[in-house]
């Protein structure tokens, strides 16, 4: 044992005291060293998405995609590249119980040749939102009261109910799908429209899927409500578990791929991530497995330090103009420099498995050889890196006056809600109406009857089986 300084520690039992029973020296460095140590053990947890888990795996490639983008990934059948994927749910803080309702993240770092891709989704195909200056009021909805520091249904319903935009996303939250068995059983999505493109110059838009090969299984409440109490700490165990043991988990990836004209005469708003594109519109097509199959051996410095961005894509992936997206550009880095630090991307897990060539210097905690004696400027005689505009993007038209525009003109909310509350099975309907009657018992009567406005609209079978089990009378709902 060493110090920090690497100096043998001689005795790491007893502090250096003036005789035996005496008051502690100031000479004791060791024992300060220590002390302040300690107390620095924390870093902010993530202020969303705070308790997870995450494991390494690899991806290959298995459809050919090669026309639509040129990342190198794509470029043949067979290639591959590892990855790091943290799995996580979003309300509550690092001790939350593992098995409560909740959206789960699914974040995936692919450590491509030509940097890394974060695809930053969750379980869920669409978001509450589909304009992020909501953002902040929706989370604070949903996370503890200023008084009481509690978590509060009314809180929850209140925002929902104001904001029908939601209504899928809800819907998706209360039925079965809203409390996966194991992160295993789950599916990913990239959520938001992305884009690709190719050598030509061509852009498309994709949506990304994960289809989980093991199956979807869900928790009923009750038993999920059981599970939180015996073992929080219930789906990290079990990935860790899994993983452990030589069953790794596997989910098949999947793109939907839309040609960029489309997006201006497609009934649906293509760049609304409250919807998602019907499979009969663009057919999803298999693109890759992805296989989990190596556990961290450090929970803080692999798990906790992970740092995803939605704006890391190597050449040939990008955004789309989804405002939902766009904002999210700017806020993971952003929050990285603040839990993390400015040198976070250095870190062994969030560095790219190829060679990094940046005019960043210096910094708190730089901890890496800060580009030796290289040269820091741009332009420079002297052999620094310097650009390749082969990389460049197809350009992207771009028209409109600067205005704030309201999201809700020209978006339904209530018509995809609906068409999933019907493709649901009769216990996943009943299992859906009985989660959100639980949920909202205790919800001022005024916002039920709001709510219940939504559900009606989205399906009267759905509203009306709300309103029997609150026991609200359909005319009130209506009048
Ligand atoms: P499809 O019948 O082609 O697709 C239905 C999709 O719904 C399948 O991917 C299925 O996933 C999924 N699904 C089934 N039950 C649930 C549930 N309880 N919670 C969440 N997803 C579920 O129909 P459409 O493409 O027309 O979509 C109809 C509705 O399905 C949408 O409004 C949306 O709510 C939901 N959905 C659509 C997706 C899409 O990309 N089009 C993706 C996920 C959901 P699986 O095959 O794994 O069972
Ligand atoms: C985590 C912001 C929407 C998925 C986070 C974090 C922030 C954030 C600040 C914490 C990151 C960290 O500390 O490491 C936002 C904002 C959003 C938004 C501002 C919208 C305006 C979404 C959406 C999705 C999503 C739509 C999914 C489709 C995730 C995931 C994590 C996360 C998976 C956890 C990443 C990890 O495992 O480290 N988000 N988010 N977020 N967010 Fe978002």
């Amino acid at each position: 044992m060493t110090t920090s300084a690497g100096v043998p520690v001689a005795d790491n039992e007893n502090s250096l005291s003036a005789g035996p029973r005496g008051p502690l020296l100031m000479e004791d460095y060791q024992l300060f060293e220590r002390m302040a140590h300690f107390n620095r053990e924390r870093v902010p947890e993530r202020v969303v998405h705070a308790k997870g888990a995450g494991a390494y795996g690899q991806f290959e490639v298995t459809g050919d995609i090669s026309r639509f983008t040129r990342a190198h990934l794509f470029s043949a059948i067979g290639n591959r590249c590892d990855l790091f994927l943290r799995f996580s749910h979003v309300a509550g803080e690092q001790g939350y119980a593992d098995t409560v309702r909740d959206p789960r993240g699914f974040a995936i770092k692919f450590y491509t040749e030509e940097g890394n891709w974060d695809l930053v989704g969750n379980n869920t195909p669409v978001f509450f939102i589909r304009d992020p200056l909501k953002f902040q009021d929706f989370i604070h909805s949903q996370k503890r009261r200023p008084d009481t520091g509690l978590r509060d249904n009314t809180m929850q319903w209140d925002w929902w109910s104001l904001s029908p935009e939601s209504l899928h996303q809800v819907t998706i939250l209360f039925s079965d799908r809203g409390i996966p068995a194991s992160y295993r059983n789950m599916n990913g999505y990239g959520s938001h429209t992305f884009s690709v493109w190719n050598d030509q110059g061509e852009r498309y838009w994709v949506k990304w899927h994960l289809k989980t090969m093991q199956g979807i299984k869900t928790l009923r409440a009750e038993d999920a409500a059981r599970i939180a109490g015996e073992d929080p700490d219930f789906h990290r165990r079990d990935l860790h578990a899994a993983i452990a043991r030589g069953e790794f988990p596997r989910w098949q990836v999947q793109i939907q791929i839309m040609p960029e004209k489309d997006a201006e005469t497609y009934g649906i708003h293509p760049f609304d991530l409250t919807k998602v594109w019907p499979h009969k519109d663009y057919p999803p097509q298999e693109v890759g497995i992805l296989t989990l199959n190596r556990n961290p051996e450090n929970f803080f410095a692999e798990v906790e330090q992970a740092a995803f961005e939605p704006g890391n894509l190597p050449p040939g992936l990008g955004v789309s103009p989804d405002k939902v997206l766009q904002a999210r550009l700017l806020s993971y880095a952003d929050t990285h420099r603040y839990r993390i630090g400015i040198n976070y991307a250095s870190l062994p897990v969030n560095q790219p498995h190829c060679p990094v060539h940046t005019y960043h210097r210096d910094g708190h905690m730089r901890f890496d050889g800060n580009s030796g004696g290289t040269v820091n400027y741009e332009p420079n005689s002297f052999s620094g890196p310097v650009q390749a505009p082969e990389y460049r993007a197809p350009p992207l038209k771009i028209s409109g006056d600067a205005d704030r525009y309201d999201h809700r003109q020209g978006n339904e909310d209530y018509q995809q809600a609906g068409d999933l509350f019907r493709l649901m099975n009769a216990d996943q309907k009943a299992q859906l109406i009985g989660n959100i009657v639980g949920a909202m018992r205790e919800v001022p009567r005024f916002i039920q009857i709001r709510q219940i406005g939504h559900f009606m609209k989205a399906d009267p079978a759905y509203g009306k089986g709300v309103a029997d089990g609150l026991g609200i009378d359909l005319g009130e709902v209506e009048s």
